[in-house]
């Protein structure tokens, strides 16, 4: 007999991508993942990931120095990631820089604001958090915004690629100071 092919109302809906602490197992999706965002040339500064080796070190050392650094999993693969990384003058150690993204299959249906959240979530001890997004990220400025990062500045000229210069906006977010 032949199989019935399964009608929208009865196709499995696939759970949503889940969201944990990058441990070591994740580095080499994590690489994969951030390589495959960089490729697209028009979100990250880099247009590749680093040689996997020098960001397993980057990562293992950012999570050693207290930095937070989460990845989504969709079928066991990493789909996701946002992390802050602490800096390391001691004057500046009460703020993080943040990163993060989606791989482009799994965009627009929430997981990137998830991760955000979640990120920030679990950095309450963080006073200030900011990053640097190209001016022209309107999907990426509206996320930020709308989780309470405040643009501080325009980077003019900040970005060339391929003989073209593009802006870029400094953003960050205060955590207010206890009892404010
Ligand atoms: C920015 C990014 C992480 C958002 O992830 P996402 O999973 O697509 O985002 P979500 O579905 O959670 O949407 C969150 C918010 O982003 C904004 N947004 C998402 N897609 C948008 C689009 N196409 N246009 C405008 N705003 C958009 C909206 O404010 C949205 O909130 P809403 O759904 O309540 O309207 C993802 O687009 C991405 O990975 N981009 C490439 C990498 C990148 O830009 N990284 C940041 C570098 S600074």
């Amino acid at each position: 007999m032949a199989e019935s092919r399964p009608t929208p109302d009865t196709q499995p809906t696939q759970a949503p991508p889940q969201i944990v602490p990058l441990g070591r197992q994740h580095l080499a999706g994590f690489h994969r993942a951030v390589d495959r965002v960089a490729r697209e040339g028009r979100y990250l500064a880099m247009l590749e990931a680093p040689p996997f080796a020098r960001t397993r070190r980057l990562v293992l050392d950012s999570l050693k120095d207290g930095g937070v650094h989460l990845v989504a999993l969709a079928n066991d693969e990493v789909v996701g990631w946002c992390d802050l990384r602490l800096k390391a003058a001691v004057t500046l150690r009460h703020s993080a820089i943040l990163g993060m993204g989606v791989v482009a299959e799994h965009r627009h249906r929430g997981l990137g604001r998830r991760l955000l959240l979640e990120t920030l979530a679990r950095a309450r001890s963080l006073r200030r958090i900011e990053l640097i997004v190209r001016a022209d990220n309107t999907a990426a400025i509206a996320l930020y915004r709308s989780c309470g990062f405040e643009v501080e500045g325009t980077c003019r000229s900040y970005l060339r690629h391929d003989g073209v210069e593009f802006d870029a906006l400094l953003m960050a977010r205060l955590e207010p100071l206890p009892g404010v």
